[in-house]
């Protein structure tokens, strides 16, 4: 089984969005039992406040016909580091952070979403642009090229 966490700053928009859409794309490919998917925050102001997934991002993945269940904000931790495989992170802050969090990546489990698209870059957060749109399809696409790499290393898992 592959263990991949989805981490952003406040794990209500962009990291939710993230959990919710591998685990559908996995569901869709007959793979969900091949996989453990989570997400966190960098923050923990939201764990405190046992904030949701925001409204907007709510209705984004409901347009989108993306199931998701309630999830409540919770902070990465240093155990997640052992727990997962993949911690990915959706910008380049986000990777700051989670390593002052986990400590240095000697396994190299840390990556940003989009490290496996053919242009890395960061995926802007929503809370602050406003624009779920552009959001969920970088994600969508950050996922579908994840997907892919991880089926290419699956002949290693599968050992
Ligand atoms: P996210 O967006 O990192 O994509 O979940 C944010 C949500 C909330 C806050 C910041 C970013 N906040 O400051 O509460």
């Amino acid at each position: 089984m592959i263990k991949v966490l989805f981490v952003c700053l406040g794990n209500i928009c962009r990291s939710p969005m993230a959990e919710f859409i591998f685990k559908d794309m996995v569901a869709k490919k007959g793979m969900a039992k091949d996989f453990y998917i989570d997400s966190a925050a960098t923050s923990n102001y939201n764990e405190i406040d046992k904030e949701g997934i925001y409204e907007e991002a709510k209705n984004m993945l409901k347009e989108m016909k993306i199931p998701f269940n309630e999830h409540i904000s919770r902070q990465i931790r240093k155990e997640d580091y052992y727990k997962f495989d993949y911690i990915l992170g959706m910008e380049e802050k986000n990777v700051a952070n989670i390593l002052n969090i986990v400590g240095e990546d000697v396994e190299n489990k840390v990556f940003k979403l989009l490290d496996f698209t053919e242009k890395p870059r960061d995926i802007a957060d929503p809370w602050y642009t406003g624009d779920f749109y552009s959001t969920y399809y970088d994600i969508c696409y950050g996922c579908e090229k994840f997907f892919d790499y991880i089926k290419k290393m699956w002949y290693y898992y599968k050992k």
